[in-house]
């Protein structure tokens, strides 16, 4: 069975083939850069870009990977959740080609796609782990038993750790997207004594809350000149604090579970700092750590190619109604 995937949930266009036996096929991925401008990513922009680059980006993947349109079996696209727009221009296109080429369409949970994420490399995890899922939109801690069969054991009340990152790389002048350019900076920096808070990490439970990060940090870069020095400090003394209470919550929900394997997925997980911080405490606890590659954490179409293949060699398909689901919570997932 082979699978088309498409992702266009924010401001990423990827699409890759994933093949049930041979596993993947290739893929690709256009990051739209016009957003940088505004700090963020601007809805209308982020669809305008994918009616343009999603039809050039398939017929380029499947030239590469030596594919014809009449040898895919189904297609997989990101349904939600997600920006509505853009949401609906890979739910249209897939739809209509499905349609066209008499095979199923299948709109897959963007966050199943990065939970799976890290099952597409060499030696990945079995089932069942725990997820921390560390995005733009969401932080949360996951009991994966399969797929499909997610229970979330904690998530954050406020601001996404990724949005954390994103917003106080604007305080501190260092561009969009946040988390690497607060990573880039942080190399610089060394700890001189600031000590930003760790949210909820001093009463019991699995919950995050990121948003009183972002006023602290406002709040220290207001004490001294914002020079690049300063800069450097102030992203060190913030990743150290976000990846202080994620390794702590995981620590806890590890002892909470019994789970012997971690899995870190989304865009936040591509820090090296955070994957550090993990491999030693994973170490420390005697439990294996898995993580996707760098381009498998942040958005891309891979992860929906792999969980379309699944789901849909299950059998499952898309019903007649047409339509996308911005919000969409994980829990109410089931397995095929
Ligand atoms: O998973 P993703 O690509 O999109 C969502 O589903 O949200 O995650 C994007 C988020 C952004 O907030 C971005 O700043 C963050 O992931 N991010 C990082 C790094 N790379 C991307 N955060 C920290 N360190 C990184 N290296
Ligand atoms: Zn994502």
């Amino acid at each position: 069975m082979l699978v088309l995937g498409i992702e266009t949930s924010c401001d990423d266009t990827g699409v890759a083939l994933c093949d049930r036996d041979r596993g993947l096929r290739g893929h690709a991925l256009f990051s739209q850069l016009g957003h940088a401008a505004f700090g963020g990513v601007v809805p209308e922009l982020a669809s305008r870009d994918h009616i343009q680059k999603l039809l050039p980006l398939i017929d380029s993947l499947l030239h590469e990977c030596g594919v014809d349109l009449s040898h895919l079996d189904g297609i997989a696209y990101t349904a939600g959740p997600g920006l509505a727009g853009a949401l609906l221009v890979g739910a249209a296109l897939a739809r209509s080609l499905a349609f066209a080429l008499d095979i199923p369409a299948l709109g897959i949970h963007h966050l199943e796609g990065h939970l799976l994420a890290p099952r597409l490399e060499a030696d990945p995890p079995d089932f069942p782990f725990l997820a921390l899922l560390v995005s733009g939109g969401h932080t949360l801690l996951a009991d994966v038993q399969g797929l499909g069969a997610y229970t979330i054991l904690g998530e954050s009340r406020d601001d996404a750790a990724g949005e954390a990152f994103d917003k106080s790389a604007q305080v501190l002048g260092l561009g969009y997207p946040g988390g690497p350019a607060i990573s880039a900076a942080a190399r610089h920096g060394s700890d001189t004594g600031l000590r930003l808070p760790r949210p909820l990490t001093d009463r019991p439970g699995l919950e995050f809350s990121f948003s009183g990060l972002k006023t602290a940090l406002v709040l220290a870069a207001r004490e001294h000149p914002l020079d690049e020095q300063r800069r450097a400090d102030l992203a060190f003394a913030l990743q150290d604090a976000i990846v202080d209470t994620l390794a702590l919550k995981c620590r806890r929900a590890l002892a909470a579970t019994g789970h012997q394997r971690l899995v870190i997925a989304g865009g936040v997980g591509a820090n090296q700092h955070l994957r550090e911080r993990l491999t030693a405490d994973a170490r420390e606890l005697g439990i294996r750590l898995y993580y996707p590659r760098p381009a498998f954490c942040t958005d891309n179409g891979a992860m929906i190619a792999y969980a379309g293949c699944l789901r849909l060699a299950a059998g499952q398909k898309d019903t007649g109604t047409f339509g996308v689901r911005p919000r969409w919570p994980l829990n109410e997932l089931s397995p095929p």
